[in-house]
């Protein structure tokens, strides 16, 4: 494959692309949505929307319309909702199940069902909301809702927007205020969008930087019409390709660069990476930008562990980033990476290992020794890099293979399909191979 070249457009964003879904079937009328990401995990949550009351449908223009219910108008599903492999969907509609006068049962894949609910069942709980989970507190879990459920304030223990999330779409339906106390800032897509569909939600911040918000209960939300930016966290694939592949000149357009997103654009340029943003502007309430890549030579560096939510998702393909550059790339602060949709440390410290990186896992990060530029050599034992369900390790570790001498050969590509189905062609076009 050559370098990365020419134009391209990923997906729309992930997490922006589910709260689209979920906001419109809570609003009364027809919410309109272009950009959206079709993704397994967003159709996840389209599904099971649709099976508690809402219409939602593809138009062949590319279009999505939702016709929503109403905030305390969601049906009784008739069926499990089945979440795939999708931690957002089962999350956020915990969230919002929780507080209408309906039982739902979640299911999900085997990656799906080892990852902790814990952390949504405690504060659900506290809104009077019952649960009966798998050991642990996993998948397969079924949910009572509460109505009328309680005003909670909840300090979030974890840093999760994740959680913050399913406790607002829980204050929705729920009479009062229901606050959320956020200590260290993760994405906030769902209070600009919740924003956006008329919720009377507020945000104070404090000297230290902890985040209060409120969201008043008993909404009547207003459809809307949403332009869904593309992923960042997409993106973020064939930046650090077009930064590794030497020759390469690529733009990547319509990136969302919300700013509890865009760290790892920041980390990238702290190691040497040429990325310049073209024609800034706001698509959809969100900060948007076209990147221009060039290949570069990379230097490590310790990333601070303060960046860590504004780039959670992107640590896998960092690694690859820092096993090419010149000298020692240490991460800290990354516990949360190993209840993603794999153990990403271990996952990716034995990935890069069968490529012939020089790797050491710690309790919460990995110290990386690049090569300096140098193709990566492979490992005489080549064997498949073992994907477990997760589509960025498959991502990563098909950048990584780029710059390798042996190449990479992943287990299975199948999880790409939830986040990027279009990844490989894209790929096959920006390297010429199309
Ligand atoms: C997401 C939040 C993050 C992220 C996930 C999407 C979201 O999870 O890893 O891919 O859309 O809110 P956590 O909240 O568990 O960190």
């Amino acid at each position: 494959m050559g370098p990365l070249t020419g134009r391209i457009r990923v997906p729309g964003d992930k997490s922006i692309s589910h709260r689209s879904i979920m906001l419109g079937a809570l609003a009364v009328g027809r919410t309109r949505v272009t950009g959206l990401l079709e993704g397994e995990d967003v159709l996840s949550t389209a599904a099971a929307m649709r099976a508690m009351g809402a219409t939602i449908e593809r138009h062949d223009s590319g279009e999505w319309t939702v016709d929503g219910v109403g905030v305390g108008s969601l049906l009784q599903p008739q069926q499990a909702l089945d979440m795939g492999n999708s931690g957002t969907s089962t999350r956020l509609l915990m969230g919002l199940v929780s507080s209408h006068p309906i039982t739902a049962t979640f299911t999900g894949d085997a990656s799906l069902s080892k990852r902790p609910m814990s952390r949504v069942i405690d504060p659900l709980s506290q809104i009077g909301a019952e649960f009966t989970a798998a050991p642990g507190g996993r998948l397969p879990l079924t949910l009572r809702g509460a109505f009328p459920a309680v005003p909670i304030e909840y300090c979030l223990p974890v840093a999760s927007a994740q959680v913050k999330s399913a406790i607002l779409l829980a204050g929705l339906n729920t009479p009062g205020v229901t606050t959320v106390i956020e200590p260290v800032p993760t994405r906030d897509h769902s209070e600009r969008m919740l924003r956006g569909f008329g919720a009377d939600l507020s945000v104070e911040v404090d000297s230290a930087g902890t985040r209060t918000i409120r969201i008043v209960g008993e909404a009547d939300l207003k459809p809307q019409v949403i332009e869904v930016p593309g992923d960042p966290s997409s993106a973020a694939f064939f930046v650090v390709a077009a930064l590794i592949v030497p020759g390469s000149d690529l733009v990547i357009e319509n990136v969302g660069l919300n700013p509890t997103r865009a760290a790892l654009f920041d980390m990238l340029r702290a190691m040497g990476g040429s990325i310049e943003e073209l024609n800034p502007r706001d698509v959809g309430g969100e900060p948007v930008a076209d990147l221009r890549v060039r290949a570069s030579a990379l230097t490590g560096i310790n990333v601070d562990p303060a960046v860590v939510p504004s780039m959670v998702d992107e640590f896998p393909v960092l690694f690859v980033a820092a096993a090419l550059a010149k000298g020692r790339t240490v991460t800290t602060g990354l516990e949360e990476l190993r209840v993603k949709e794999s153990d990403r440390i271990s996952a990716m410290r034995a990935a890069l290992e069968l490529a012939g990186a020089r790797v050491t896992e710690t309790e919460d990060g990995l110290i990386i020794d690049g090569t300096g530029g140098d193709p990566l050599p492979g490992t005489a034992t080549a064997a498949q890099v073992v994907t477990h369900l997760d589509h960025r390790i498959a991502m990563s570790m098909a950048v990584a293979g780029l710059a390798s001498r042996a190449g990479v050969e992943v287990d299975d590509t199948r999880p790409i399909a939830t986040s990027f189905p279009v990844f490989e062609s894209l790929l096959a076009t920006a390297t010429g191979s199309a």
